[in-house]
């Protein structure tokens, strides 16, 4: 897989992309993450990417032409285009996984006060993160290129998203331990101590569904 994403501040990245798994996954030549600066693309000679609103406001507004030349620039039939915005349509992991089977996306992170609403036209996909308002997309492509990432084959071994919270089964995770058995007087449940691996996935199934009703009950409806 391929992922463009389209900043004005590639340097945010920087420790995303050279730590961890995600740098894993790049030097194993599971995907390919390149960051293109659509300031690059500006015709306005001082580099100007953005310019008032029509109608007056606060703020300054991404203009559609460096972004539309970039984006004519890079896409193919293969490419899907996402914009980041607090407008979009929820994130959810059902999403993470069907992008994680596309070949080619890219990926449009706003910045300042907003972008001229017919950069909308270039996307197949408007997503919004969660209910908060961020500086920019920066985080949120983070937040979607991470999580499609983790999910393309031999990035991570399948077991360990399979009990994903948010899979298809709509639970929260299962609670985890690790030793000591006993720490400052906390004990690790003792089914998972007992060695019998049906009790033990019984008690996981039981525990995912009391944090959820707890926790989440919206994800039970
Ligand atoms: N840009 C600013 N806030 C955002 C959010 N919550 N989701 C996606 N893009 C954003």
């Amino acid at each position: 897989m391929k992922i463009d994403i389209l900043t004005l501040f590639p340097d945010m990245f920087n420790g995303f992309i050279t730590e961890s798994i995600i740098k894993r996954a790049i030097e194993n030549k599971h995907v390919e993450v390149n960051f293109i600066n659509f300031r690059d693309y500006t015709n306005d000679p001082h580099g100007k990417v953005d310019d008032t609103p029509y109608g007056g406001g606060a703020g300054m507004v991404l203009a559609c032409q460096p972004i539309f030349d970039c984006v004519k620039a890079i896409r193919t039939a293969e490419s899907k285009v996402i914009l980041l915005t607090p407008s979009g349509v929820p994130y959810k992991q059902k999403m993470a996984y069907d992008l994680s089977k596309e070949k080619h996306l890219i990926i449009i992170c706003g910045h300042y006060e907003g972008f001229d609403d017919r950069i909308e036209t270039l996307a197949d996909y408007l997503i919004s993160i969660g209910d908060y308002v961020l500086t920019g997309g920066e985080v949120p492509a983070m937040v979607l290129a991470d999580s499609i990432i983790r999910l393309i084959p031999g990035v991570i071994n399948e077991s360990s998203h399979l009990n994903d919270s948010f899979n298809e089964n709509y639970l929260l995770d299962y609670p985890t331990f690790t030793k000591p058995a006993e720490y400052e007087g906390l004990k690790v449940p003792e089914v998972l101590i007992s060695g019998d691996h049906q009790k033990i996935n019984e008690w996981r199934y039981q525990e995912s569904v009391k944090r959820t009703k707890e926790r989440r009950p919206d994800l039970l409806k």
